[in-house]
């Protein structure tokens, strides 16, 4: 499948998440801090063209797999689908090695987070997925994962996000065996009961360690809610989120034409999410040609980059040090260039 290019300028997140949560949160128990985590890694795969589709093991009513097909939705994506896998019918009983809050949990039926048992009839969900229209982005496959997840995973294929929120031991580490393999290079494995439920976090170790891979697992959400994503591939949720922020920062404070010399280029590496053409401080002949030797190159540079009609300059976090290392090119930037913006991912300035 060839996935559609992107176009990136059209996301602004403090203008269209909002809306979006607003839709999705009556159907689901997610809280807002993992919901946010999740848009943003729907946005990331789009921005970085990470193939597959996205997928949930364990929706309830729908509602993170409803996020991630809007996100699709508004970014105009019709070659990828959100597969919402649950009984439907509500969960299993817990075993010994879900631990004793979980035993606790399915004890207390009249606890506010009981809700039958977790019963979301397949019918209602279905009719959800026609009032937000996006019947043609997603695809639900009720029934148990030990019969489902067998008889699907080739039509499901690669895997961009995989997000696992079925809170026993046995289906955590059912999905586990099932979609692993499917996960693409880059794409995202999100596991919702991580620091929840004792018997999730015990089929995660399990999984991992039986398969000998050293992925790191990073913390997401707030201390309200954390849940654990792993990445396959070399860089951390935690660089990519910064890439996108990164994206987002640069949407809001330069014009989409115009381009935009990068310190360290070379280093952040990936497609600029927000689209702007990223050129490098230093270039000869259309390449990237290191770091200035010396504080007075680094003049030189500013300099030819201001003959050169350029405006924009941004120094992102991997070369803060930049700052440091060339103290005159450092005070040429901040007395005469306009600093528009200076967060913990970037500083950015116009020349004037
Ligand atoms: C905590 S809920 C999911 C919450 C949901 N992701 C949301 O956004 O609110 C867990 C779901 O996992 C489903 N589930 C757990 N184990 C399962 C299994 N082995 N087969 C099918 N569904 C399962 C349950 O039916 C339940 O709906």
């Amino acid at each position: 499948m060839v996935f559609m290019e992107l176009s990136t300028s059209d996301w602004f997140e403090d203008r269209d998440l909002p809306p979006i949560l607003a839709t999705i949160r009556p159907f689901t128990m997610v809280p807002h801090a993992s919901l946010v985590d999740l848009a943003r890694q729907t946005r990331v795969v789009l921005e970085q063209k990470i193939p597959g589709a996205l997928v949930e093991c364990g929706t309830w009513r729908g509602g993170s797999s409803f996020l991630m097909a809007k996100i699709l939705k508004h970014a105009g994506v019709r070659d990828r689908k959100v597969w919402l896998l649950d009984s439907f019918e509500g969960i299993q009983p817990p075993e010994d090695v879900d631990g004793p809050a979980a035993k606790a949990w399915a004890a207390n039926k009249d606890g506010p987070m009981y809700f039958d048992n977790l019963r979301a009839p397949v019918d209602q969900v279905q009719q959800t997925t026609r009032d937000l229209g996006i019947v043609d982005l997603t695809e639900l496959i009720p029934g148990w994962f030990d019969k489902t997840l067998p008889a699907n995973r080739e039509r499901i294929g690669p895997i961009a996000i995989l997000r696992i929120d079925a809170d026993w031991y046995a289906s955590v580490k059912c999905c586990l065996e099932q979609l692993y393999d499917q996960v693409v290079e880059g794409g995202f494995i999100i596991f919702d009961d991580y620091y929840t439920w004792d018997g999730c976090s015990t089929a995660v170790h399990e999984f991992l360690g039986a398969r000998g891979v050293s992925h790191r697992l990073e913390s997401i959400g707030d201390a309200n809610h954390t849940c654990a994503v792993i990445r396959k591939g070399k860089t951390t949720w935690r660089w990519m989120q910064q890439l996108h922020l990164l994206g987002q920062d640069f949407l809001r404070c330069v014009p989409s034409r115009e381009p935009l010399v990068l310190i360290d280029l070379d280093t952040v590496r990936f497609q600029l999410a927000s689209g702007h053409r990223g050129l490098p401080f230093i270039e000869r002949d259309g390449q990237y040609w290191g770091s200035p030797p010396d504080d007075d190159a680094a003049i030189v540079e500013l300099h030819q980059a201001r003959q050169r009609g350029l405006k924009y300059i941004a120094i992102a976090w991997p070369a803060f040090w930049f700052m440091e290392k060339y103290p005159k090119a450092a005070a040429e930037l901040q007395n005469r260039a306009n600093c528009l913006l200076r967060n913990e991912r970037v500083m950015l300035f116009k020349l004037s």
